[in-house]
């Protein structure tokens, strides 16, 4: 869906804060939402507007956000001296001689959509500094937007705030854009003089105005740029991100019996007429064809399901896995790395792992794959139309053959021929009478 732009912009996205509020060892914008970093939401939003160049400043030591930012650039701010020093990273490390339009964002403002980017880009065009702002019932903790008429004067921090500033609701987004030509000398010009000792980005307003440059405001609806600072705005964030799925999903011709007890990753995608029923959840990285039916408690995730498929009640499909059109997965079966073909049946009380199974096989209740030694793992192939009967142990490496049996009960070791029965189990002997005579004795 990516839209190219008919501007020309890049973009900064400032990651290198400690995110001390979140009390974790790990950089807050690798906290999940909806199963993906929130970096990579950020990311998405802008790469769908087809940017020159993303930047993402990092501190020392974030290797691991550059591999949940892909396609980004880094500049690395050493010292966390501030907003404004952090976009100046960037700006010095990788946009030096840039002059289009620059859009800065903030990593841990993750449901910012790209309708928003692209008004803030468009109202770019004819002015040198654009802020998004926003009007908030409680503005505590953001800065506030100074103005006259359409000019936006100054951004004054809440700590920095007068009594009277205080007073205002519009409040500054953390998103803004500024003329690429400008930038660099707009950066010049912040000073440290303030509450917290830093290097305001939002000082750029005050400077630009000085200058002489045009600076407004846009305004944005407050949900869709609410930051992250803590794991309780963490899960409040989720839950509004999860809302919008659901919706997107049912807008799209699924249906959801019981919307609230269905969780999505960003990526799920689910096509025409799917039923899902409650309490299922998808994680990173599944597509589901169309008329599938996906029972209560079903978790999935890695999974490919084609047209017509029927999964759960109770169902776990684990990455890697592929399930035919008009495949059966039931109860209690799990599926790992398994290629299920078209109208296989798995129905009850399953682990498939690493597995190839043909079309029309049909895998008995209590079949178990033994695909790891404790050292490696190995495939099982499953030939079309083969049947294995309940509670047999396969292990692999091991082949069975097409429209082969295997009796109920058998621990297969051996590979199986096409058209071949394999019963593998202890044989069975009845002595008459025996009974009879064992419960006589004993009493
Ligand atoms: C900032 C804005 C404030 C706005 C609010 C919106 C400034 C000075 N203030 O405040 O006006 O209302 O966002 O959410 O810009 N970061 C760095 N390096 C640093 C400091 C911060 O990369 O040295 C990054 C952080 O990782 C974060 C972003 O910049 O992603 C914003 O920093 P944060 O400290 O959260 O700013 P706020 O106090 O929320
Ligand atoms: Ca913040």
């Amino acid at each position: 869906m990516a839209t190219q732009h008919k501007h020309k912009f890049s973009a900064i996205i400032l990651a290198a804060g400690k995110g001390t509020r979140m009390r974790s060892r790990m950089p807050k914008v690798l906290h999940k939402l909806a199963g993906m970093p929130l970096i990579g939401h950020v990311v998405a939003a802008v790469q769908s507007l087809s940017p020159e160049h993303i930047v993402t400043v990092v501190a020392p030591g974030m290797e691991a956000v550059q591999a949940a930012a892909q396609g980004a650039h880094f500049a690395v701010q050493h010292e966390q001296m501030g907003t404004g020093h952090a976009v100046k990273c960037a700006v010095e490390q990788k946009l030096s001689a840039y002059t289009g339009t620059v859009l800065i964002l903030c990593g841990d403002t993750p449901l910012i959509t790209p309708a928003t980017l692209e008004r803030l880009i468009s109202a770019s065009t004819s002015t040198d500094v654009v802020v998004v702002g926003m009007r908030v019932e409680n503005p505590t903790g953001y800065g506030r937007m100074v103005t006259d008429g359409d000019t936006l004067k100054a951004i004054v921090e809440c700590r920095d705030a007068t009594a009277e500033q205080k007073q205002i609701t519009l409040c500054n987004s953390g998103v803004l854009a500024i003329s690429g030509a400008h930038l660099a000398g707009l950066l010049s010009g912040l000073k440290n003089n303030n509450a917290a000792g830093e290097y305001y980005l939002t000082d750029v307003v005050a400077v630009a105005n000085e200058k002489g440059l045009r600076c407004t405001v846009i305004e944005a609806d407050s949900a869709e740029l609410a930051g992250i600072n803590s794991r309780v705005q963490l899960a409040q964030v989720e839950s509004v991100f999860q809302s919008r799925m659901r919706i997107r999903a049912m807008e799209q011709g699924a249906t959801l019996v019981d919307p609230a007890s269905v969780f999505f990753s960003a990526d799920t995608y689910l096509g025409q007429d799917v039923v899902v029923h409650p309490n299922v959840v998808f994680g990173p990285k599944v597509h589901v064809g169309d008329n599938v039916e996906i029972k209560a408690f079903s978790h999935i995730e890695g999974t490919r399901i084609e047209n017509g498929a029927t999964i759960g009640p109770f169902a776990r499909l684990r990455p890697g896995t592929h399930v035919g059109e008009a495949a059966h997965v039931g109860n209690f079966v799990e599926l790992k790395n398994t290629q299920l073909k078209k109208g296989a049946k798995a129905n009850h009380l399953s682990y498939v792992g690493d597995s190839e199974v043909g079309e029309g096989a049909n895998i008995g209740a209590g079949t178990i794959t033994c695909n790891y030694d404790g050292v490696n793992k190995f495939k099982t192939t499953i030939g079309k139309d083969a049947f294995i009967g309940s509670n047999s142990s396969l292990v692999a490496p091991i082949s069975i053959g097409e429209g082969a049996i295997v009796g109920a009960g058998s621990v297969i070791t051996h590979d199986v021929p096409n058209g071949a029965l394999a019963v593998a189990r202890g044989q069975q002997s009845n002595v008459d009478g025996k009974a009879i005579e064992i419960k006589l004795r004993k009493k």
